[in-house]
């Protein structure tokens, strides 16, 4: 188990006023395991209510525009995000990848965008089942990250990673435990390469798909994971507070 897991609950395109209720239950109970970091990430509209609602856990954003401000109708800037409180942006979620259409190279500039803004990240990665079974998994995500990770010096600090294979989002299945080693274990040597053995130790890294109150022990007791990325599971205060409760 990671020194301080990070449990972070990704609430992708729902919730509306109706789930405050829920964000105030974490974050009251979230104050009973200060062991372990908790974050939640609600759509923009509940932003700033979610961070009203905050006095012990961390409040981002699950996306931000790479330019500051500008001509861009629907879109958010990491300077908004970060006005509205909250500290963090997820980027890279294979979500805005398939239905946006997010390259590498856009994901690199919001995440430069979200620094610049005083936001820390977490940066997702993390393949699909036909890369897994042509055995390419590995390169694919590593791949994914050189063009992701900035290269700042002290940019370590502010840096989360989330690794999460497509296939096992929302689908009830999760990796197998020997597969989330090896891959957390690839993706910790590739922090060491940019960073260095020191700063790569300070960068958790999460593990997302179909993390679940009964599995959520195994799988924070992997070496090199950090905490966990939940989306489905992170809707309700119950079945969220059971995966805190297993980190603890
Ligand atoms: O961001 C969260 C992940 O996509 C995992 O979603 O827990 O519903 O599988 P899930």
């Amino acid at each position: 188990m990671a020194e301080r897991p990070y449990i972070v609950g990704n609430w992708k395109m729902n919730g509306t006023r109706a789930m405050l209720s829920e964000a105030r239950a974490i974050d009251r109970a979230a104050q009973r395991y200060m062991k372990v970091e908790v974050a939640l990430a609600p759509p923009f509209t509940l932003l700033h209510a979610v961070h009203r609602e905050a006095e012990q856990i961390g409040v981002g954003a699950q996306d931000c525009h790479a330019e500051p401000d500008g001509a861009h109708t629907g879109d958010v800037s990491a300077t908004m995000v970060a006005d509205s409180g909250a500290k963090f942006v997820v980027l890279g979620h294979s979500e805005r990848r398939g239905d946006h259409g997010e390259s590498d190279a856009l994901i690199a500039s919001k995440v430069s965008a979200a620094l610049e803004a005083g936001l820390r990240i977490i940066l997702c990665c993390g393949e699909s089942e036909a890369t897994r079974d042509a055995g390419k998994a590995e390169d694919f995500v590593l791949d994914q990250l050189r063009a992701g990770l900035p290269k700042l010096e002290d940019a370590s600090e502010r840096i989360t990673v989330a690794y999460e294979p497509i296939w096992a989002i929302g689908t009830g299945r999760t990796a197998e435990a020997a597969d989330i080693a090896a891959m957390h274990h690839a993706i910790h040597g590739l922090l060491v390469e940019t960073y260095g053995e020191e700063q790569a130790a300070g960068v958790r890294i999460l593990y997302g798909g179909s993390v679940k109150p009964d599995n959520a022990r195994e799988i924070l007791s992997l070496s090199h994971v950090g905490g966990a990325l939940v989306g489905g599971a992170s809707l309700s205060a119950e079945s969220f507070l059971g995966i805190v409760v297993a980190a603890s």
